[in-house]
């Protein structure tokens, strides 16, 4: 028997249907859900991000020396719990290049930002015509907030604040699995707020955003944070995954960066992990899609209906079957769906199409 996704003290009387398809319902296979500390009530997910206009601009390194300074030097119950880097080629073709960063309360990312010197150094900034710098933070409490992992061994995010994975979990294997996940759900619709496409398509133009730009959080935003891990594959599986699996995931991360105001996607990076040191993702083989939905029922919408999330989800099992089942790539998600005022997006010198910016008409 399946142990349920939501831990004991997130439980209460639903209110909600769950989508479940019946009460003694076995997922074909196993998945795991991330045990927090019950004394952990909410999360930070920082991205702290520099843009610039070529992959190969020296002032690159600057800017990832700069972040990653403040990242470093705090008191250590102020430092994230973990963080790693990422970077991105955009469709503008500028580079961005994130630190992805996690705290075990806002109290902790709030004490860091003061004590780090970061606040300051962030509040100075302007934009000088050299390099963009982005500011994206969520502070899911734990009732927003789930994540599936295809292991119980992977040590990915918010993992690093985990007490334990959890065992096998019942809500997974069928669509709505994700909802019923997320403790809110049991309770509440978690109905955002839809914005008609054209108040978030992106300017073609790719111009610069004036100024510092604040965007304001959106009630209900779906984040979603799902990565690939093909590190520890056997050279067989490795090419399966990088010839069969890639691409389709590169079409459907491509789909939502390009065109995702069709289906209520605001922003939507294919990120992958790199050297802390070298900036490049040589021998590192871990990439996720991070993107921002109007609703957690867009993102359903999506990964259910759309060919892209379809060609990923069934190349999948095509991949597993030819595998024997012996799948040693590893694959996870966080979610979160979050109030206004737990998420935190800024901008300083970035093009109009960089993550939340696409939902403010250039000023
Ligand atoms: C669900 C495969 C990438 C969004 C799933 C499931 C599989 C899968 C097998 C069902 C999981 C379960 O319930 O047991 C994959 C693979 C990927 C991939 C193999 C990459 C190699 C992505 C990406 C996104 C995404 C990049 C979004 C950015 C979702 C969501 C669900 C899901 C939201 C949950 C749907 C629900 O429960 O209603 N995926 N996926 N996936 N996937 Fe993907």
């Amino acid at each position: 028997m399946s142990a349920s996704s939501i831990a004991e003290h997130l439980k209460c009387p639903r209110t909600q249907p769950a989508r479940l398809p019946n009460p003694d319902f076995q997922p074909p296979y196993p998945s795991f859900s991330i045990r927090f500390p019950e004394n952990v009530s909410q999360l930070v997910m920082a991205i702290i991000g520099a843009q610039h206009k070529t992959a190969s601009d020296p002032a690159s390194e600057t800017s990832r020396s700069t972040l990653s300074a403040f990242l470093t030097s705090a008191s250590s119950t102020t430092l994230p719990s973990f963080f790693e880097w990422a970077s991105v080629m955009d469709n503008k073709g500028f580079y961005n290049l994130s630190a992805l960063a996690y705290w075990p309360s806002k109290a902790a990312y709030e004490s860091w930002a003061d004590q780090s010197g970061f606040n300051t150094w962030w509040q100075a900034l302007r934009p000088d015509g050299t390099n963009g710098w982005f500011l994206e933070v969520f502070f899911p409490t734990m009732n927003r907030f789930e994540t599936l992992f295809n292991t119980d061994t992977a040590r990915e995010g918010s993992a690093h604040m985990g007490r334990c994975m959890s065992e096998a979990v019942q809500e997974h294997g069928y669509w709505g699995s994700m909802r019923d996940r997320i403790p809110l759900s049991q309770t509440d619709e978690l109905a955002g707020e839809k914005a008609p496409p054209e108040e978030y398509k992106a300017s073609p133009s790719g111009a610069v955003a004036t100024g510092r730009v604040v965007i304001p959080g959106r009630k209900n935003l779906a984040i979603i944070r799902s990565g690939q891990d093909w590190l520890d594959t056997t050279p067989e599986e490795r090419k399966l995954y990088l010839e069969t699996m890639h691409p389709v995931l590169t079409k459907g991360m491509d789909f939502l960066r390009d065109h995702g105001d069709e289906v209520g996607c605001y922003s939507c990076r294919f990120m992958e992990i790199v050297d802390a040191k070298t900036a490049e993702p040589e021998g590192i083989d871990r990439t996720f899609g991070l993107a921002y939905f109007d609703e957690l029922a867009s993102l359903e919408k999506w990964c259910k209906e759309h060919p892209t999330h379809l060609a990923i989800f069934g190349g999948f099992f095509q991949y597993a079957r030819k595998l024997g089942n012996n799948v040693t790539l590893r694959v996870f998600h966080e979610v979160m769906v979050l109030e206004p005022e737990q998420q935190y997006f800024e901008y300083v010198g970035c093009h109009s199409g960089t993550g939340m910016l696409v939902t403010r008409r250039l000023g």
